[in-house]
């Protein structure tokens, strides 16, 4: 495959697992409204578990769709859904450590954090599918660089479809 779509083809899951909260999130928050002990919310209101597990399932899900569509690609269902969950475990706790840190930081909910909002969840992804599958160290770096573009694309996008009240 050549290289840009086969980077593209392998992190789909976690793009996925990134952006589906957006829509499916809500209710009851991750950190359950507790606060660390500097006394700010240790994850915030942004991060909820129907997001977090939404996200798992669509992410994985996105995996055995790839599968269905190439299936040279994972070469077995088992591979698919365990690369497509990894990469979309690690998007999420990824997220959630990004989250962590911009509450340290005292940055409230939804405040850009430009380099942590584009790259923690995809070099989370990266380290959690390494042990299974991994794209060389070119595709790597074509994706550290395309996706903080495709995910200012994307908050547009959510924020003109009114799912996300700020665009980024
Ligand atoms: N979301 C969710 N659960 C998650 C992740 C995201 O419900 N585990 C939803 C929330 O509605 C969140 C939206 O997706 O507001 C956008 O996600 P993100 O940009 O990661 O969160 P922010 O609201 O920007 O919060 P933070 O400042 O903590 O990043
Ligand atoms: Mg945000």
């Amino acid at each position: 495959m050549n290289p840009i779509l086969d980077a593209f083809w392998y992190i789909l899951p976690a793009y996925f697992a990134n952006s589906s909260p957006v829509v499916l999130g809500g209710g009851t928050p991750i950190d359950m409204g507790k606060k660390w002990r500097d006394g700010r919310r240790i994850f915030g209101d942004g991060k909820t578990w129907r997001g977090f597990f939404g996200g798992l399932a669509v992410g994985t899900s996105i995996g055995v769709v790839q599968h269905l569509i190439l299936p040279s690609y994972y070469g077995s269902l088992r591979i698919a859904v365990e690369v497509a969950f990894l990469l979309s475990l690690g998007t999420l706790i990824g997220d959630l450590i990004g989250s962590f840190i911009k509450r340290r930081l005292n940055l409230p909910r939804g405040y850009p954090a430009v380099g942590l909002d584009q790259w923690g969840f995809l070099i989370s992804a990266l380290c959690f599918a390494y042990p299974v599958r991994t794209i060389p160290t070119g595709e790597v770096l074509f994706l550290l660089v395309v996706t903080p573009i495709i995910h200012w694309l994307a908050n547009v996008f959510a924020y003109k479809m009114k799912w996300k009240s700020v665009p980024w």
